[in-house]
């Protein structure tokens, strides 16, 4: 059983792939954080972003760890995850997950886990698993996203707003609900509603 949760930057895809995960005793893979592992990389290179063929031989000692308590990204023995939420690499990735080179990577390693998982990103239910049973996809307005991700960042509100809103305009080809998801505003709901929400549609 696989069960898809996608949705905008910042809506709560990896909290609530994780509660939801934990409920039911299985891994989840947060797909951005590969996306985000090929950037850092790229970055500390100091490659072109927007060249594939300058970031993929960077690639090959990368793996996710699904851990249910938190995925984690290593380069060969070097644990990478914790330099992955950085502003820098949030401005970087849309241009690298816009490479079709690194998404089919990325997808690669998606589709060699064995399931049952949760996966969450922005394609999980659409192209990486779509003939997943249980599709969803999480949104929220822009300045609750920010106020969200303002506890996790150094900037303020209105800055964290425009850089997702950016974010959220450079991801529009591959970030669309499956025409089988179900679609959740999380906005009023709290993290357990969510997850909550989410069981109760699998029962
Ligand atoms: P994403 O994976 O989509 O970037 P995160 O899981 O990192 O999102 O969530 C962003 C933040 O929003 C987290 O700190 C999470 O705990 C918080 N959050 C607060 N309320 C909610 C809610 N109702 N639904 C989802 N996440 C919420
Ligand atoms: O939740 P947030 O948008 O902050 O980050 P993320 O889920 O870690 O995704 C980071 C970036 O990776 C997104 O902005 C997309 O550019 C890209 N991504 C993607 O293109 N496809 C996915 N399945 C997952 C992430």
């Amino acid at each position: 059983m696989i069960v898809t949760i996608d949705g905008v930057a910042a809506s709560g895809k990896s909290s609530v792939s994780s509660g939801v995960a934990q409920a039911l005793g299985v891994p989840y893979v947060s797909s951005g954080l590969l996306y985000r592992a090929v950037t850092l990389l790229g970055l500390t290179a100091g490659a072109d972003l927007a060249d594939a063929s300058a970031l993929l031989p960077l690639l090959p000692g990368v793996r996710l760890e699904p851990l249910a308590s938190g995925n984690r990204v290593w380069n060969a023995d070097h644990d990478l995850t914790a330099d992955l939420h950085s502003t820098r690499v949030d401005g970087g990735v849309s241009t690298v997950a816009a490479l079709p080179e690194i998404r089919e990577w990325v997808d690669a390693q998606l589709r060699a886990l064995p399931d049952p998982l949760v996966a969450e990103g922005r394609d999980m239910g659409t192209n990486v698993f779509p003939h997943a049973p249980h599709k969803f996809y999480l949104t929220a307005s822009p300045r609750v996203r920010a106020e969200r991700r303002a506890k996790e960042r150094p900037e303020d509100i209105p800055a964290i707003e425009a850089a997702l809103t950016e974010r959220d305009r450079l991801d529009t080809t591959q970030s669309a609900p499956a025409p089988d998801a179900r679609v959740i505003d999380t906005g009023p709901l709290t993290l357990q509603g969510v997850i909550d929400t989410i069981l109760a549609d699998l029962r």
